[in-house]
């Protein structure tokens, strides 16, 4: 799309959680970066009347799984920006579990240089923890990170070896990069394919107890503790593991968390268990544990919605309940999801959901604040927030359909979608 290099947007709402803004307002866009509104459209310029809508930073997302290499028939980096984009986000950090896993530099630069040549929307690679993300040696950290690695993780597990995940904490803080973990320790997984408790009884399914997390929760902030490194505790599921967030934050730990809408929005009692669209990990956990996920994010213990977007092709995930992968999809229904569960529901404002959307993941990430202000890039999304739509996995851009939300009536979609000033999304 060729683009005018002007844009003037008029009379949005505006929602720039970095200066604590709410308030009806003109967007600027000169050159890809937000300026001063003029008094007038500037002859040439684009002029996009957006009363009624919000307009707010590119949203960033932690966790996003964009399977290439290794699993492109479930997705591709660009099918995985494309939905990206059409769920408000200008920013995804990738995942390394793909096949081969994302362990060497020239692998996360390649993962750079396609992302680019594609151009919808910045992708920061995760790198991995450790080689061939098996747990046993570190991968080598400080090339990675040369190389353009945002932060590491083995995510789909943990690194079981304290000794091993120590080291990499100290690494990492040395680097300025934080350390993402699955936190689920594996002699507890088991051959779990859902949470432990009444549904995984009565389902006769094999269960995964929260203990899995929590343990490794609580091992982690002790090594936080010691070495002073970032920890940030991925897909946070249960209870106990945000009261320890809580308590290592209250003591003034570099400690975050991040929680999902499949999190939020479901239970265990939502399991299907004929159908594997309802499997993941870590798994839905019971009603204490999603309200006290809803609380945390309410109370800022938890300060970012990440999607842990997870892409499978219908065939996997026909293969039942107990044989299919872990994983849904989430980049196109994030929005409508935490915005009907934390906002339209009454447990936060408007603009301390764009919060955690924006500056939450952005801090991690020790990036600057995203703001709608003059010189900062113009990563930008209007968002219908008042409409109400059907979720249909069928208008998709992702390669995969595994969703749990089919069918779901929720509020709030992204409508248009800017990166540095190019549209790069428009419905
Ligand atoms: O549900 C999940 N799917 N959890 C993970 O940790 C990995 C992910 C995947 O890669 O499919």
């Amino acid at each position: 799309m060729t683009e005018p290099r002007a844009i003037l947007i008029r009379g949005a709402r505006l929602l720039d959680p970095a200066r604590g803004r709410d308030e009806p307002g003109d967007l600027y866009i000169l050159n890809g970066r937000f300026a001063e509104p003029p008094p007038a459209p500037p002859p040439g310029a684009e002029v996009i009347e957006a009363a009624g809508l919000v307009a707010a930073p590119g949203f960033i997302d932690l966790h996003v799984h964009l399977r290439e290499p290794g699993d492109e028939d479930a997705e591709t980096i660009e099918t995985g920006c494309r939905a990206a984009v059409r769920g408000g986000r200008t920013t995804v950090v990738a995942m390394p579990n793909t096949r081969p896993p994302m362990d060497t530099p020239d692998r996360v630069a390649g993962l750079i240089r396609r992302a680019e040549e594609i151009g919808l929307c910045r992708v920061l690679p995760a790198a991995c923890i450790t080689r061939g993300r098996a747990g046993g040696t570190l991968a080598p950290l400080a090339e990675l990170a040369a190389a353009g690695a945002c932060a590491f993780t083995d995510d789909g597990s943990t690194v079981p070896s304290d000794d091993v995940m120590r080291r990499a904490m100290e690494q990492a803080a040395a680097l300025s990069r934080p350390i993402l973990d699955h936190a689920q320790a594996q002699d507890l997984e088991r051959r779990g394919v859902m949470h432990e408790g009444l549904y995984s009884a009565r389902w006769g399914l094999p269960g995964i107890p929260s203990a899995a997390e929590v343990d490794i929760v609580r091992r982690d902030i002790r090594l936080a503790r010691e070495t002073g490194g970032h920890l940030h505790i991925q897909h946070v599921s249960a209870a106990e593991s945000v009261e320890l967030l809580r308590r290592a934050r209250a003591e003034g730990l570099p400690v975050s968390g991040e929680v999902t809408p499949h999190h939020l929005a479901l239970t265990d009692a939502d399991v299907r268990p004929d159908d594997a669209r309802w499997k993941m990990n870590p798994p839905l956990r019971g009603k204490a544990d999603r309200a006290a996920l809803v609380r945390a994010v309410e109370e800022g213990v938890i300060g970012v919605l990440a999607t842990d977007h997870a892409p499978h092709t219908a065939a996997a995930k026909a293969r039942g309940f107990r044989e299919a992968p872990f994983g849904v999809i989430g980049l196109e229904t994030a929005v409508g999801v935490t915005y009907t569960r934390l906002v339209v529901n009454g447990r936060m404002s408007a603009l301390d959901w764009v919060r955690c959307c924006t500056v939450g993941p952005a801090r991690v990430l020790g990036l600057p604040d995203p703001a709608l202000a003059p010189g900062a890039p113009a990563d930008l999304v209007l968002l219908d927030l008042d409409s109400e739509r059907t979720v249909s996995a069928g208008e998709f851009r992702s390669k995969s359909r595994n969703t749990p939300f089919e069918g779901w009536r929720v509020k709030g979609r992204a409508v248009r979608t800017f990166l540095g000033g190019r549209t790069v999304f428009m419905e």
